[in-house]
């Protein structure tokens, strides 16, 4: 394929268009390279980290494969399909587009305004319009959660320009910086006012009747356990849960000076751990070829400014994902933000007690990555936790004291958050309240195994 003649799309960094994305259109659907700009390429050394771990900047134009044919997959098409929804949303969005199924090209033309991180895509030539911020567009909570299975992350008709990763229901919204009486506090997301806000209905009906309960209160406990953890709420939307989170990959900047009256919103760039490894979201789980926690430290300690400060702060992710029953922290649930040419762990998100919404299994739930090769949640003990860690390179001391000081955090947490959310846990909808309650029993029973593990001695 000739650069030359190749359908772009400009990928814009925080306001810097940084690279382009190549594909064949008479070929595939799929891009095929990604060109980093004369701009980053002059000011950046080759092999920095810019928009990922996977993609290192070169003046060399990166293809999946040097040496396959342009429909091979590889690190630009698995970087590229992280950014999109999963399952249904994606399947609605690219039918109200007009799109094939699996034009990922395409769906980022159209719906890549507002992404993870701080990437947006825009044809070539267009440049985002910073001077002129559109006027704030309400946004009615109830309104836009009964149409999301229409319209999928924007809950209206006509909003183009967001895309979101995940499979569960959700709604991307931007809290007015400066909400005062007349300006409602949700606003629309558009190219140049980032979402601030990831919105997740509990679903109506089904196995996972419950879940943000159970998000809301897992993400409690590892507040409590003084874990760095994304902010989440539960607030009631005509009687049903809906969890808000504040994303951790916007910065807000007040008025800068006595003139200008009006705080603006920044993108931080971050990517998961499977874009920053190459992998396709469909190989997030270990058993499926995804990453391990060994790739993770790895790229901690090779990109972070403090390796040893991040790796503890991943151990401890890790024992609380075990303490608390989830079965769902895979490549796609762990990322890193990216600033400077340098990453950091993100903090902790969508993290929730999950065995309780799964069939009963006698021999324990499968664990999404495995922690010193054990594949079952049962089978993580406080010793593999801290063997672990001591594979990465940390002091086998450390790793049990923040083992154990994570594991009491999480117990201490749980009741907390016990307490605050109870009103949820009475939930009057049967359902919802056996679950919810069965999430809770669960994650207490993960976390007391746990605990009363033996602990390796510190110099094994
Ligand atoms: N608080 C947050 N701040 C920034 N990005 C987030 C936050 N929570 C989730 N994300 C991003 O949104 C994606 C989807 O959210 P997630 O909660 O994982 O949904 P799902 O339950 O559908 O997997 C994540 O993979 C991550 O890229
Ligand atoms: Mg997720």
């Amino acid at each position: 394929m000739n650069p030359q003649t190749a359908e772009r799309l400009a990928i814009w960094l925080d306001g810097r268009h940084v690279a382009d994305l190549l594909r064949d259109p008479r070929a595939s659907h799929k891009p095929y390279g990604l060109q980093y700009t004369d701009e980053i390429t002059d000011s950046l050394d080759t092999g920095a980290l810019c928009l990922s771990a996977s993609l290192p900047v070169s003046r060399r134009l990166l293809v999946n494969k040097p040496k396959g044919g342009i429909n091979r997959t590889g690190p630009v098409d698995h970087w590229v399909a992280a950014l999109l929804p999963e399952g249904e949303a994606l399947a609605i969005m690219e039918n109200n587009a007009g799109l094939a199924r699996g034009d990922t090209f395409g769906f980022l033309r159209r719906f890549g305004h507002d992404c993870a991180g701080a990437v947006a895509f825009l044809p070539p030539g267009d440049t985002p319009d910073t001077s002129s911020v559109p006027a704030p567009e309400p946004v009615d909570l109830a309104e836009a959660i009964g149409q999301l299975p229409y319209y999928p992350i924007a809950g209206y008709e006509h909003d183009d320009g967001l895309s979101l990763g995940g499979f569960q229901a959700k709604l991307l919204l931007t809290e007015a910086p400066d909400s005062t009486a007349d300006l409602p506090r949700w606003i629309k997301p558009r190219l140049n006012v980032p979402s601030t806000h990831i919105c997740k209905p509990d679903p109506i009906e089904g196995t996972t009747v419950g879940l943000v309960i159970s998000e809301a209160i897992a993400m409690h406990a590892l507040r409590f356990a003084e874990i760095d953890a994304a902010h989440t709420q539960l607030v009631d939307v005509e009687g049903r849960p809906v969890l808000l989170a504040t994303r951790f990959d916007r910065l807000i900047h007040p008025p800068a000076d006595a003139d200008s009256h009006t705080s603006t919103i920044s993108r931080l760039h971050q990517e998961s751990l499977c874009q920053a490894v190459g992998v396709a979201p469909t190989e997030r789980f270990q058993r499926f070829g995804g990453p391990t926690y060994a790739q993770l430290a790895e790229l901690l300690l090779s990109h972070g400014l403090d390796p040893d400060a991040e790796q503890r702060a991943l151990l401890a992710q890790i024992t609380a994902t075990v303490a608390l029953g989830n079965t769902d922290a895979h490549g796609c649930n762990y990322g890193l933000l990216l600033r400077d040419g340098s990453a950091r762990l993100t903090p902790a998100y969508d993290v929730a007690n999950t065995t309780a919404f799964l069939p009963r299994r006698p021999e324990g739930h499968r664990i999404a990555i495995f922690p010193d090769e054990k594949d079952r949640l049962l089978y993580v003990g406080r010793k593999s936790l801290i063997a672990e860690a001591t594979q990465w390179g940390l002091p086998a001391s450390d790793a049990a004291e923040v083992v154990d000081q994570t594991i009491s955090g999480i117990i201490a947490g749980i009741t907390d958050a016990t307490n605050h959310y109870d009103s949820w846990l009475q939930s009057s909808d049967p359902e919802r309240r056996s679950n919810a309650q069965r999430a809770v029993e669960q994650m207490t029973q993960h976390a007391e195994r746990l605990a009363a593990t033996s602990e390796a001695p510190p110099n094994s």
